[in-house]
């Protein structure tokens, strides 16, 4: 088994998943105002410090994604971030694009930026502690769109980044997020899925890519947000095995579902189910942000100085997506 593949396992395996917590400062603040606390770095760093600390980062949270700010701040107890994760049992994990731009050609949609100077980047983060890395091509759906060009320009960029990240010895994850912002349907949302990790694959392939030591991190097939039709969770987890079946190489050890703005339990609940019908060799399990977190924030933005509650409420909801991740949640441990 190659190191790379070892590393995927390690974040995936036995029941766990990962915790995005790479939102920009400029999504971190948008989400702290969302909930009347001043976004400065310290309440920043107190927020994730107080997730990172939590006793469920030992058996639900293989890895976690951080962003360029905090994996360089030190905790109240005066470690470093990623050293702070190690001790806890997780994997420290880095967002390395600099984020989605619009896209010449196409302005309606959008390119990820950050190649330039990445190799750099990606030896610092190494030395870090890092041992795996994020970068995000978003696509949004419509009559029209994607559009070939973004396809075909994000896939290259991601296996780009990817065979860089291998090249520095760390598990590159793939996003490629087909929005679920409009009003088409699930259907259309797998034809446009399909069609858009059939390239990313591609390009991975001709850039020499290590299949075995990537993580995929894709959206489930879902109904536009703004859809009269809501298919069932029974059929999001079907149309999502059966696209990533019949898309994604069986070398691939790992799938990471983000939550793409699902609530908590709706991606809990679908995630159970696809792991439920799972007749793939892939480990589905999850790398949420907003569906790991959304509680917690709201719980901490009460009392910030609360830590063991809002450890509490975290560490639920990462029990639940582990139980989920491993096809044996139940509706009524919710309320346990
Ligand atoms: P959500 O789970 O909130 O969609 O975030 C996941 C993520 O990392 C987006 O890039």
């Amino acid at each position: 088994m190659s190191e790379l593949n070892n590393i995927a396992l390690e974040i995936l395996g036995n029941g766990k998943g990962i915790l995005a917590a790479d939102e920009s400062t400029g999504t971190m603040t948008k989400r702290l105002e969302g909930v009347n606390v001043p976004s400065t770095s310290e309440n920043r760093l107190l927020f994730r410090e107080t997730l990172f600390s939590s006793s469920s980062m030992s058996d639900c949270i293989g890895g976690v994604i951080l962003y360029d700010e905090t994996i360089k701040q030190i905790s109240s107890k005066k470690n470093k971030i990623p050293e702070l994760i190690s001790s806890m049992g997780s994997h420290p994990g880095i967002k390395v694009d600099t984020g989605a731009k619009i896209l010449a050609g196409s302005i309606d949609e959008k390119i990820t930026e950050g190649l330039d100077g990445l190799r750099e980047r990606l030896k610092e983060y190494h030395s870090l502690g890092v041992k795996f890395t994020k970068w995000r091509g978003v696509y949004i759906v419509s009559k029209d769109y994607p559009s070939k060009l973004s396809i075909q320009s994000n896939a290259h960029a991601l296996a780009r980044y990817s065979a860089l990240v291998q090249e520095c010895n760390m598990v590159p994850i793939v996003e490629p997020e087909v929005l679920m912002d409009g009003d088409h349907s699930a259907k259309e949302c797998y034809k446009k899925t399909s069609e858009v990790i059939k390239k990313c694959f591609e390009e991975l392939i001709l850039h020499k890519v290590d299949l075995t030591g990537v993580i995929l991190k894709p959206n489930m097939i879902l109904d536009g947000n703004k859809s009269k039709d809501k298919i069932s969770n029974e059929e999001v987890a079907k149309l999502t095995l059966e696209c990533l079946k019949s898309s994604v190489p069986s070398e691939v050890p790992g799938i990471a579902f983000l939550s793409g703005g699902q609530s908590e339990v709706e991606a809990t609940e679908n995630l159970n189910l696809i792991n439920k019908h799972n007749n793939t060799k892939f480990i589905m399990s999850y790398s949420f942000g907003r569906a790991l977190q959304q509680s917690a924030l709201k719980f901490w933005s009460k009392d910030i100085q609360n830590i063991e509650g809002t450890q509490k409420v975290f560490n639920h909801r990462a029990k639940m997506n582990s139980l989920a991740a491993q096809g044996k949640w139940s509706k009524e441990f919710e309320n346990k």
